[in-house]
């Protein structure tokens, strides 16, 4: 097979695109890149440098000082999948804690920042052969990618997806932090006015709430096959 499509899986915020992204990629030895890490990534380096805290945002010294950050992936053998590296260090950690979780919605709504990580972003798949998930990767990244996919779940689900998760990796959270958050993110996320979170038209929806991973993945992967053979 020497054809390679362009996959954007969209969605709210813990509705395992991630998950079925990695899948995907493994499968078909696409490029996957979590752009959500990409932001996050810019907000750890906003919250270090104290630009952004849970009641301040100083934008304008965050956009003066974007020349200065750096995001790359690299890929670990042992874990299969890309980590995401801030000028040089190693964050994959870090970006995932719920204090940046709290902190994201904000730094991802400011239009500089967003046209510097597009920007990236569609150099990186820019061959084809992606996979990339995000909130606007369909609508606005690549509005042409050939297979599109739009993830829900109800928030309940998703917020008890993301506590076990923090749990598992011994983060001290609770519960209902972590569904106000869910929550709050879908909201700012979806009023902002650059790049709000949208179904693109031609995006195929796909409400995970009541399905596991597997036919999740074997359903996707006959689309992805489907895509294949036309293209
Ligand atoms: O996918 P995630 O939960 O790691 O994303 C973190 C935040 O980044 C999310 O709340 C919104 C923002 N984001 C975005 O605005 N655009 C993207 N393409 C990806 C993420």
């Amino acid at each position: 097979m020497t054809n390679k499509i362009t996959i954007a899986i969209d969605g709210f915020s813990s509705t395992g695109k991630s998950t079925i992204a990695k899948l995907l990629a493994k499968k078909y030895n696409y490029v996957y890149v979590d752009t959500g890490a990409m932001y996050r990534a810019v907000s750890l380096y906003a919250k270090v440098n104290k630009f952004v805290g849970n009641d301040f945002l100083n934008k304008e010294e965050l956009v003066n000082s974007l020349r200065n950050v750096s995001i790359k992936f690299k890929f670990n053998e042992v874990l299969g999948f890309a980590e995401v590296y801030l000028n040089n260090e190693n964050v994959e950690k870090e970006i995932r804690t719920l204090e940046v979780s709290q902190l994201v919605s904000k730094v991802a709504a400011i239009s500089e920042v967003r046209k510097k990580l597009v920007a990236e972003q569609q150099q990186m798949g820019k061959n084809g052969g992606v996979v990339m998930d995000g909130r606007d990767i369909g609508t606005v990244v690549f509005p042409d990618a050939e297979l599109k996919l739009f993830m829900t779940a109800s928030a309940d689900k998703r917020a008890t997806r993301r506590y076990k998760e923090l749990i598992d990796r011994g983060d001290k959270v609770n519960y209902k932090d972590i569904l106000f958050n869910v929550q709050e993110r879908d909201r700012i996320d979806s009023t902002r006015e650059d790049s709000p979170l949208l179904k693109a038209d031609d995006a195929i929806e796909f409400d995970n709430s009541d399905m596991g991973i597997n036919e999740q993945f074997e359903r996707i992967c006959s689309l992805v096959d489907k895509k294949l053979s036309q293209s």
